[in-house]
């Protein structure tokens, strides 16, 4: 049976009845497949009717013309699993999402010869245009008016904190409904005047919604005032309601207090329609964090996304979610509420390595070689995201030569002959290593991690987020040439061979561990005691890990494992490593200073 949805007027109208949207934001892409009804569920027990999705292009196109709908690409399974659990749908698909997800969901590719993100630049639009033609028709069928549970699109994401062209804010519009999407679209933006004003489409008549975490009185009320300004009357939504907030490396996490966030929500709700930024956060899985730009040090974002929201990382409630329901059962008795449900987590163990592979031996296994005159940054090698190994020899010109890398991101490891000549980050590239080549010269590698590229200001637009190494590297006075690439985007370590320990653990190495499992459930891999790399639970890479915290625990979803006998590898660049792998029962935080 196909129903109606409207945003016409001072409220939502479904079925031609006033209707509250109580949403609450789960990525389908961090979160994995088989928790997803879990995570669909606690949110239908706290009494909320919709959950918002946004829709990552970077994972859906990794290539250009490489697309992906399975798995956690499986956005139409998620739209049906919260259907199954009696939920409404608010679907995101803008070409740039921000949420602190790798250059805001923009694919990597469109770094060099696409024009500038986010504009009317027909290079641009061309390859948007493609993607929703992939993208779209899955969609469409899921919206409300055909059936599905889909209440409304999402046109551009904070468009106003980035630019102010209407006429790509209508593109992108025509773009979507061209290819069959006929519910309401959305823009949703910071709750002021300039914000709203360039970010938004009102005039047209599209809704304008606002982003916010606190003083809802104040913050709807400027919502209001904005459109009544443009003589439209519209209802008040809070796309996003901040409930908590994401961590950078080193910083500690910031965890609102219960109560004051199940006043602030309650106090939301009495006014308008509110979706919940994030009700599970999830996990940054693989290379996919995002980074918050800095007029000098940028700050990357880590890989959980707990974001202190009122499910945890593996989506079991915290005390905010016992918090809210409570709330809610007082502040609207009229709203049914559920039971919630937790999930189970494996017991604490220790596992013993009982296999390496050197990274320098095992680059044929993981990589195809490329060659050039001069380096090539990441996005020019066909790659997006992880390392670029950069080998080139290096003559005998002195005892010792005097060596810069010439604009790299993020960071570089120089190693002369294997061994670790040096380690920089961001302003130290460019600075003098000095080595000593064998009188025969000597094998130079240049090991660049791209640590994720910028999601959201000024530093958006490309190609200040290519990564690798963009210029050389430097002998004495003069670039190197005649390089070999090796992309390692480590998508794929299966063809890694293991041995017992070599003499070269101290460089980059894949350290191997075997886990059984009678019964798969969550766990958690603590890395304390290793210093900077990325798990792979059977293939998967569940994402980076590094010593400066706050976290030093990986989040493992039970759905990885299997019953029986499960491999876990993890990759250190930057030392010999534990020699053992700690599996802990719930996430560890460390004192970060900050
Ligand atoms: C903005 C963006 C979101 C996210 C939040 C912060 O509101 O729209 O994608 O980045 O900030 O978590």
């Amino acid at each position: 049976m196909s129903h109606t949805f409207s945003a016409r007027g001072s409220s939502f109208l479904l079925d031609g009845e006033p209707f509250q949207i109580r949403s609450g934001a789960i990525h389908y892409f961090r979160v994995h497949p088989a928790d997803w009804a879990h995570s669909l569920h606690n949110l239908k027990a706290l009494g909320f009717n919709a959950v918002e999705t946004y829709v990552p292009w970077n994972l859906h196109e990794p290539h250009e013309g490489t697309f992906r709908f399975d798995g956690l690409c499986d956005v139409e399974a998620f739209l049906d699993a919260a259907a199954r659990e009696g939920l409404y749908a608010i679907v995101r698909p803008s070409p740039f999402i921000c949420a602190e997800w790798e250059w805001g969901g923009l694919p990597a590719w469109l770094m060099y010869g696409h024009g500038r993100p986010r504009s009317r630049d027909p290079r641009f639009l061309g390859a948007v245009a493609a993607y929703y033609d992939e993208l779209i028709p899955r969609l469409a069928p899921h919206q409300l008016d055909r059936g599905g549970n889909v209440l409304m699109f999402q046109v551009e994401n904070e468009y106003g904190s980035y630019a102010q062209d209407k006429g790509y804010l209508r593109t992108i519009s025509t773009l979507m409904s061209e290819r069959g999407l006929t519910m309401p679209f959305f823009t949703s933006d910071g709750p002021w005047e300039a914000c709203l004003s360039a970010g938004s489409l009102i005039d047209d008549g599209v809704l304008a919604t606002g982003n916010f975490g606190s003083r809802p009185e104040e913050n709807f009320a400027a919502l209001r005032r904005f459109q009544e300004g443009h003589g439209r009357t519209q209802p008040l939504m809070c796309m996003e309601f901040w409930d908590g907030w994401f961590s950078r490396w080193g910083e500690a996490p910031t965890r609102r207090d219960g109560g004051e966030l199940a006043d602030c929500v309650g106090r939301a709700l009495e006014i308008g329609s509110v979706n919940l930024y994030m009700f599970h956060g999830g996990t940054n899985f693989g290379f996919m964090n995002g980074c918050s730009a800095r007029k000098q040090h940028d700050l990357h974002q880590i890989t959980s996304y707990d974001y202190g929201a009122p499910l945890d990382e593996r989506g079991n409630p915290t005390g905010r979610y016992d918090a809210l329901r409570a709330m809610m059962a007082e502040r609207f008795p009229d709203v049914p509420l559920g039971t919630p449900a937790y999930k189970p987590t494996l017991a604490p163990c220790v596992l013993v390595r009982d296999g390496v592979a050197g990274l320098l031996a095992s680059l044929d296994a993981l990589s195809e070689r490329r060659e050039s005159l001069d380096t090539q940054p990441m996005e020019l090698l066909g790659q997006n995201t992880g390392y670029v190994l950069y080998r080139t020899t290096l003559p005998a010109y002195a005892d010792e030569v005097r060596l810069r890398v010439i604009d790299a991101s993020d960071r570089v490891q120089v190693f002369c002959d294997g061994e670790l000549a040096a380690v920089q980050y961001q302003e130290e590239i460019g600075d003098d290593i000095f080595v000593s080549p064998r009188p025969d010269g000597s094998t130079l590698d240049v090991l660049v991690e791209n640590m994720g590229r910028v999601n959201y200001g000024p530093k958006l637009c490309a190609p200040s987020q290519s990564k690798g190494i963009r210029q050389g590297v430097m002998a004495d006075l003069h670039f190197l040439q005649g390089w070999e690439e090796y992309p390692l985007p480590l998508d794929d370590i299966s063809a890694l061979e293991f041995s017992a320990e070599g003499p070269h653990l101290a460089a980059p190495a894949f350290h191997r561990f075997h886990l059984a499992v009678d019964e798969p459930a969550d766990t958690f891999v603590d890395m304390a005691g290793w210093h900077k790399g990325c798990v792979f639970v059977n293939g998967f890479n569940v994402g980076r890990f590094w010593e400066k915290g706050p976290l030093t625990t990986l989040y493992v979803p039970g759905g990885l494992l299997r019953p029986g006998v499960n491999e876990l590898v993890v990759f250190e660049t930057d030392g010999p490593g534990a020699g053992e792998l700690v599996l802990a029962d719930g996430p560890v935080e460390i004192e970060t200073g900050a």
